[in-house]
């Protein structure tokens, strides 16, 4: 489709906004990407790779076209979010119908009928005594919440120096100062330090990197990476620790599942030391994994869960703390209150987008979908690894990373310089041009992405296979 075809765009000449301007001179002049190298975008003779924007016009199903008429396999669901798929037509409708009844109001002391419906029902599928819903407008200010209620609920019940966080090397949990802290992902906290002190870093569970005697014993592998977390609250000292915040699947680094027995013993750990034990779901919730809360899937019960991405599919931003009925128990009383919130937190319009959402999840039977397709997916993805430069394929649901490598044998990566060759220099494009959207990632090794809308099923795996398999084939010739 062409951007003449939009409705906002009828009486202006192709491809140009209000003022006149294209759309790829405009962006480039005035609009500030997200973690986007803009000098890829300037032009050259002022020093940039003169690229042009990539601009996205249409969503329909699990396909994209941008503003040249071209077709895209969304296989990222845009950012993990559009779980239901692009162009709901019912979640526009409750959208709509949402902002001519209520546009607005906030949930200071007062309440809207949407965001107590939605509390509701999350809190009837999470896990446990999982039953108080504080919202956000997205991932980052949910994760950002949870510690700031960590730390309240421990100077509230006698535990005063608990306020330390601990989680995983290269997770990413999103940019507020505190949920940065939270990351470890060293080029996107440089720029910022000193950040919120307190934030320990312990091992992932990257079984495909775990140390050479546990690679073939996932069980063992789980038991010291989570024995890792006793050490660094022993070594902190229990009465400063106040969480841990652990992914289900770890995304960034490229999909680490959880190796056998390593929640469970996360759960022993925090009750002996009574730590909060967060499950950041941003991603992995929504049926992601293939349960509304990956904590289900995975079989442990966290005293917090934070969410974001799929509760709206996209069609409107929200996120969400959901806390245990003990860590709400201290503000039941007296003059007590978390002073914490957001003005845009559970907004009316995203909470009833939410709703119809999840009536979608309900009615197609989505999560069940995931959980009878993702062996396929999984299979699927798993004849790439004939090729010499795929590693590993890991992941969960329907939620993969593709490690690259430089020797398969000795499991050697890229160094910088390489890595920024393959990646920058091809992968990102060459997958883009091949009409595959999805991720080539280099924060921790480089690993392709991805997190396809969880509607679909066997030819789109088949289809993202092969185009994979194209583009991968010819990137040996780009070493
Ligand atoms: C696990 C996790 N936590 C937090 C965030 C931050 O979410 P947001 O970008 O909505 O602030 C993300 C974003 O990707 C995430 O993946």
């Amino acid at each position: 489709m062409s951007t003449t075809e939009t409705s906002n765009t009828a009486n202006r000449p192709s491809g140009t906004t209000p003022a006149g301007t294209a759309y790829a001179e405009a962006a480039r002049d005035h609009l500030w990407m997200h973690f986007t190298r803009q000098s890829t975008y300037e032009p050259k003779d002022s020093g940039g790779a003169g690229a042009s924007v990539p601009i996205i016009v249409k969503g329909e199903g699990a396909y994209i076209w941008d503003d040249k008429g071209r077709k895209y396999l969304d296989a990222l669901a845009g950012l993990f979010v559009v779980q239901v798929g692009h162009g709901r037509e019912e979640l526009a409708e409750a959208a709509a119908k949402q902002a001519r009844e209520l546009a607005f109001f906030p949930l200071w002391s007062y309440a809207h009928p949407r965001a107590i419906e939605l509390a509701e029902r999350l809190a009837a599928d999470a896990p446990g005594d999982l039953n108080r819903v504080f919202f956000t407008t997205g991932g980052g200010e949910a994760v950002e919440s949870a510690w700031k209620l960590a730390k309240q609920y421990f100077k509230l019940t006698g535990k005063p120096g608990k306020y330390k966080v601990i989680s995983r090397n290269i997770a990413y949990h999103g940019t507020p100062h505190g949920a940065l802290s939270i990351t470890s992902i060293p080029f996107a906290k440089e720029p910022f330090e000193p950040l919120v002190p307190g934030a320990v870093k312990v091992p992932n569970t990257n079984l495909y990197r775990a140390p050479e005697h546990l690679r073939e014993d996932p069980e063992a592998f789980g038991r010291y990476a989570a024995d890792r977390i006793a050490e660094a609250i022993e070594f902190e000292g229990p009465d400063t620790v106040a969480a841990v915040f652990l992914e289900p699947v770890q995304n960034s680094g490229g999909c680490f599942p959880p190796p056998p027995g390593y929640f469970a013993r996360v759960r022993e750990i925090c009750d002996e030391y009574d730590v909060l034990l967060v499950s950041d779901e941003v991603i992995c919730s929504f049926g992601r994994i293939g349960s509304m809360f990956a904590s289900t899937d995975f079989g442990y019960q966290p005293d917090i869960i934070t969410v974001a991405k799929g509760m709206t599919s996209g069609y409107s931003p929200i996120g969400a703390m959901i806390a245990s009925d003990r860590l709400f128990e201290p503000f039941k009383h007296g003059h007590t209150m978390f002073p914490h919130g957001y003005t845009f937190g559970g907004h009316p319009v995203s909470a009833a987008v939410a709703m119809a959402n999840l009536d979608i999840f309900e009615r197609e039977g989505l999560n069940q979908h995931v959980k009878d397709n993702a062996p396929g997916f999984r299979a699927t993805l798993n004849k790439l690894l004939d090729l010499p430069l795929v590693g590993d394929v890991r992941g969960e649901g329907y939620f993969y990373g593709i490690e690259l490598v430089k020797d398969k044998t000795t499991r050697e990566t890229f160094d910088d310089d390489e890595s920024e060759r393959l990646l920058r220099g091809f992968l990102s494009k060459a997958l883009f041009d091949a009409g595959l959207y999805c991720r080539a990632d280099d924060r921790g090794d480089p690993v392709i992405q991805l997190a396809p809308p969880l509607i679909i099923g066997q030819p789109e795996f088949d289809d993202i296979e092969q185009r994979l398999r194209s583009v991968l084939t010819e990137a040996e010739n780009h070493l």
